[in-house]
């Protein structure tokens, strides 16, 4: 008896011997000792983190698989989130915030890491990330996040004098995944503040698109002059939630009944809230697979369904997303419109995601369009415009819009890394007549005058099929408003092109005959990095009289007003675009007013 347990007993401590040998060889720690990784098998890490700095580093891989990561607390997932670890490479680091956990120690389970993964190794504790950019195409006064990744603008609302504007946004990657409220504030619509992250995904899902009001009358209960956010709750089903704010948009408290609004539909998603004066209601209208659903409400929380609109009517190539509805008065009248925006993605005229829009009647149950159902508008003809949506409660009734500059084609693979994506400048929507239709313009909003600096006057002159060439600012950015006015002499197509010393260019072909204006980005610069991004875009304009071009050039887009319509591209030319070419086909054109504006760096911090 006594042998057998000294045998057993033996056994179990070599075996105890064994198991600890294997232990420690599991383990492993990294350049920083107070992070320690231990193997769980098939992939799967326990990563022991005893907490002394307010972030730890993660290195990031864009080509790695995802990793699911629990961060662990006192027995339950306190976080969540999935992130590209580095397998070979490190492309960047990402911050993730430990400083609640001052202190004390956390796991956190890591599935997916490979075992000679480089991550193993290098991540640390920090009490500081740097976000200071080193990316050559980061605009220089669109407003694009510090670091990591942005889709749609969300939630814009204004409140004492300032402009709020929320975004989609992944804060542990710059590839679209872990979709947070990101936030950022502005007195002008150019200058931006950026704000910690506004709301952060939950038991109920990640958090994407939606909109947000000013409670002026304590609908909802949460307090008078709330701010409050409608959002989607993605999880395994896409539902609509609230949250509210009682300190001027900085923090949110989410409502603890949510969600407010379910759906058995697969594509239930990006509530926009309005006040409809006519009924003293608050208005839902969301996105649901291809078409809309109008939803009324007075307290916020409850909502009823009212009507549905879009089946036959507009672009149906891909699904609606990202809706808003907006009362404007069609210019040179007394006559009031409703304005129904829908993004659709794909189905965009040139192909992937673009916004189109319906104009009609709205009483507070029902949209009803009063064009031709089966004609398609779009607010923009470019590859480049997405997600657009307006502010509410914006000064002066005025409706000013801005779109995600990118494009579901390729948006995660354009030649950025610490940060991918950027807003179009804000733009005022207007309505106007032409041929018995009521359309809606897009113009840059007034507050972006206030970016010009240098005013560089190329004077006015005609132009035939000889080039003529005339140079904008020599700076090392390429940041201009350029305007002019064209008056057709008796050419069929006037060529302008922006190019530099690399024989990149963009080239603008205005076909007088067609009635079109294209924009070619083929030799733009970079393009090879998505098969689909290499484009030629065009719109209609109206080629009787003088056609006025404003456009606005980036790092990294341009935006071209003509007409009545605009195109929004982006574009990533090596070197600065430093010239401006004329020349027609045949025939002559007269270029009146030639301007370059040098425009400033917006400020953002
Ligand atoms: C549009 C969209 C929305 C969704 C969000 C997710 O770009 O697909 O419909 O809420 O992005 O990030």
């Amino acid at each position: 008896m006594n042998l057998l347990f000294n045998t057993i007993s033996l056994c179990t401590a070599a075996l105890l011997v064994t198991n600890n040998i294997k232990a420690q060889q599991a383990e492993n720690i990294c350049i920083d000792p107070t992070i320690v990784f231990s193997s769980l098998g098939d992939s799967k890490e326990k990563i022991r983190v005893d907490v002394t700095k307010k972030y730890i580093l993660l290195p990031v891989e864009e080509s790695s698989d995802i990793s699911r990561l629990n961060i662990v607390m006192n027995n339950d997932i306190a976080e969540s989130l999935n992130i590209r670890l580095a397998v070979n490479n490190i492309d960047y680091y990402v911050p993730l915030d430990i400083s609640k956990y001052d202190g004390k120690t956390i796991s956190i389970l890591a599935d997916n890491i490979k075992e000679n993964a480089i991550c193993r190794n290098k991540i640390i504790q920090s009490d500081d990330f740097d976000s200071s950019n080193t990316e050559y195409f980061r605009p220089e006064y669109h407003f694009s996040p510090p670091y990591g990744w942005m889709n749609d603008p969300n939630g814009m609302v204004y409140m004492n004098g300032q402009y709020h504007l929320f975004y989609q946004y992944n804060p542990y990657g710059s590839q679209w995944e872990n979709m947070h409220w990101g936030h950022a504030v502005s007195n002008d619509l150019i200058n931006w503040n950026d704000k910690p992250v506004a709301i952060a995904p939950d038991g109920l899902g990640a958090i994407f698109s939606g909109s947000c009001i000013v409670d002026r009358n304590n609908d909802a209960g949460f307090g008078k002059d709330a701010i409050i956010a409608f959002y989607t709750s993605a999880g395994s089903r896409q539902t609509q939630s609230i949250a509210y704010s009682n300190d001027n948009g900085l923090t949110f408290e989410k409502y603890e009944n949510n969600p407010v609004l379910t759906s058995s539909e697969n594509d239930f998603r990006d509530p926009k809230i309005i006040w409809h004066k006519d009924s003293e209601k608050w208005i839902m209208i969301i996105a649901v697979g291809q078409k809309m659903e109008l939803y009324s409400s007075s307290n916020l929380k409850d909502w009823n369904f009212e009507s549905e609109f879009g089946e036959s009517h507009g672009a149906h190539g891909g699904v609606w997303e990202c809706p808003d509805l907006i009362e404007l008065t069609v210019e040179g009248t007394n006559d009031k419109k409703w304005v129904l925006l829908c993004n659709i993605n794909p189905g965009g005229p040139f192909g992937g995601s673009a916004t189109q829009y319906f104009i009609g009647h709205f009483d507070g149950k029902t949209f009803i369009n009063e064009s031709e159902p089966s004609k398609t508008k779009w607010m923009d003809y470019g590859r480049d415009h997405y997600a657009t949506v307006t502010w509410n409660n914006a000064p002066d009734n005025r409706a000013i819009a801005i779109a995600w500059m990118s494009n579901w084609d390729y948006a995660n693979v354009v030649p950025t890394k610490q940060f991918r994506s950027a807003n179009s400048i804000a733009r005022d929507l207007s309505l106007y007549t032409k041929n018995g239709d009521v359309y809606l313009r897009s113009l840059p909003s007034e507050e972006n005058l206030a970016l010009r600096k240098g005013t560089f006057k190329k004077g006015s002159f005609t132009v035939d099929n000889k080039i003529v060439d005339k140079t904008l600012f020599k700076k090392d950015n390429a940041s201009y408003e350029i305007n002019f006015s064209v008056k057709n002499i008796n050419a069929d197509k006037l060529i302008i092109s922006l190019c530099n010393s690399d024989n990149e260019s963009v080239d603008m072909i205005y076909d007088i005959v067609n009635e079109e204006i294209s924009l070619d980005r083929n030799n733009s610069g970079i393009t090879d990095f998505a098969s689909t991004f290499p484009s030629i875009t065009k719109m209609p304009v109206n080629s009787e009289g003088e056609t006025e071009f404003i456009i606005f050039l980036d790092k990294s887009s341009i935006e071209l007003f003509a007409g009545n319509e605009v195109m929004t591209n982006i574009i990533y030319p090596q070197k600065p675009y430093d010239k401006i070419n004329f020349r027609t086909e045949k025939g002559k054109m007269r270029i009146e007013n030639l301007v370059v504006y040098d425009i400033k760096n917006s400020k953002q911090n």
